[in-house]
């Protein structure tokens, strides 16, 4: 069979990439390959950070490769904070990183952001990519205690609860991540 890393350490992640391509693809992550390196994620874009971890695997372990890169793009910051989400207030705190983004859009009456997922795979020698966005709105405070991140102040299109307030499986099934993933699935199913 053939192997495909995802570069990723999240063991949760893996297992549901491995069930869902169990039969087609031998699935390993950055432990299972002996990769113990913090890739650097200094590209501008998710798509440049996504390439650059998946192309360090190709180089150092000739190994097909996916990786993913996420954020947050709000409009009437520039799609702020983007590649920087996970450090925007300069700490990896969630919470200080959501009071920057309530802060900067004080008395801003455009408050549409989305969630967006970019994935790369590179393959027999060349670079795929997925997108998955959602669209949504920040609230002007935090509601819920589910999830990750940013969630508490992001409530998407068409309903009336952030995703902090929604059942993870149900995040799960609307996310920028399942939209990229079931794109990815799609073409890796269709594949070999
Ligand atoms: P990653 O590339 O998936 O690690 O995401 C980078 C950062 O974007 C995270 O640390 C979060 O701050 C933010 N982010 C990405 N996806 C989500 C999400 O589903 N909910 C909330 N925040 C997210």
């Amino acid at each position: 069979m053939k192997k495909l890393v995802f570069a990723t350490n999240n063991q949760h992640k893996t297992e549901e990439i491995r069930l869902a391509l169990a039969g087609k693809y031998d699935v390993l992550n950055l432990e299972d390959i002996g990769c113990l390196t913090d890739i650097p994620e200094t590209a501008d874009t998710f798509e440049g950070n996504a390439t650059l971890k998946s192309r360090y695997v190709v180089e150092h372990f000739n190994l097909d490769c996916f990786a993913d890169d996420s954020g947050l793009e709000v409009e009437a910051l520039n799609n702020e904070p983007g590649v920087y989400s996970a450090r925007y207030s300069g700490s990896r705190d969630s919470l200080e990183n959501i009071q920057l983004v309530l802060k900067k859009l004080e008395g801003i009456g455009n408050r549409k952001a989305r969630f967006k997922t970019v994935i790369s795979l590179m393959q027999d020698g060349k670079n795929h990519i997925f997108e998955g966005v959602i669209k949504g709105t920040i609230t002007t405070e935090l509601s819920g205690s589910k999830g990750f991140g940013y969630d508490p102040i992001f409530q998407p299109d068409g309903y009336d609860i952030t995703f902090a307030e929604m059942d993870m499986a149900e995040k799960n099934k609307i996310s920028h991540r399942a939209i990229a993933l079931e794109k990815m699935m799609t073409f890796l199913k269709g594949d070999a």
